[in-house]
């Protein structure tokens, strides 16, 4: 299975734009099953209030960008998950959509919403999710995710083989913390983070790129660059997530002790 990461600078409220950045740097390659873009990728992360972030969210499947990467999925017979701002009812979610083949499949809302996210947006309501993937098992969780363990194991206990992470990272400790999420898990990952600076009225971010993809072993199998546009693609056995044997004398699940943590 070919896993592609694609690492850009979302231009703040211009969706038409970042449609076509995206459309433009996922074509360049062939071949690829499942593409992972950053969360928020289509609207920009900087939000002054909530009615601004209300504003730029649109209703999945129906809005223009579901429209736009139904067809990018089937003309490029891929699937893609990518983070939006995403209109449900009156409440406005931080979310990340997954697609395959010119079909939508569903919605994961990120739970653990990340500083001023929780004036701009409800958290989400379900459990992390998984989604089935031809024969593979994708989780998703969004960002600041990484740091609750629990949503990482949560997909794992689910049956995730890979988790597909889109970000927008401001500081430096997910990309480590998530190595050590995918050894005690025994998954893939792949965190991809927006890079660039964002400059609105009330602040300014720079966001920290180094997007990648680590095996079921904490083993880095690609990190891109912290300030440049890129993609890069890795091919992966995704049935190496299925063995959670440690060594011959542990496993990852069955040596849990439930009853002895305080949940
Ligand atoms: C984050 O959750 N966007 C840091």
């Amino acid at each position: 299975m070919k896993i592609g990461i694609c690492q850009f600078a979302p231009v703040f409220g211009e969706i038409e734009k970042n449609l076509t950045l995206i459309e433009r740097m996922i074509s360049s390659e062939s071949g690829v099953d499942l593409w992972i873009l950053p969360e928020l990728c289509t609207t920009g992360y900087l939000f002054v209030s909530a009615d601004e972030a209300s504003s730029l969210a649109e209703e999945f499947p129906a809005g223009r960008t579901a429209r736009c990467i139904v067809e990018l999925s089937a003309d490029l017979n891929t699937s893609i998950v990518l983070g939006v701002a995403e209109k449900l009812g009156t409440k406005t979610y931080n979310s990340a959509v997954v697609f395959t083949n010119g079909n939508f499949v569903g919605t994961y809302r990120k739970i653990h919403l990340f500083f001023d996210e929780k004036r701009w947006f409800s958290p989400g309501f379900e459990a992390p999710k998984i989604f089935q993937i031809g024969d593979v098992k994708i989780g998703v969780m969004i960002c600041f995710d990484w740091i609750f363990p629990e949503t990482a194991r949560s997909l794992a206990l689910g049956g995730a083989q890979i988790i597909a992470h889109p970000a927008n990272l401001v500081l430096p400790f997910c990309q480590d913390a998530m190595v050590t999420r995918s050894l005690e898990n025994g998954i893939f990952t792949a965190t991809v983070n927006r890079i660039g600076t964002e400059t609105r009225p009330t602040k300014t971010l720079t966001f920290t790129g180094k997007s990648q993809i680590v095996d079921p072993l904490g083993k880095r199998l690609e990190i891109l660059p912290s300030d440049s546009p890129k993609v890069a693609v890795i091919e992966i056995d995704p049935g190496k997530a299925l063995d959670k044997n440690f060594n011959p004398m542990n496993h990852l699940f069955n040596d849990r002790k439930p009853e002895l943590y305080r949940l």
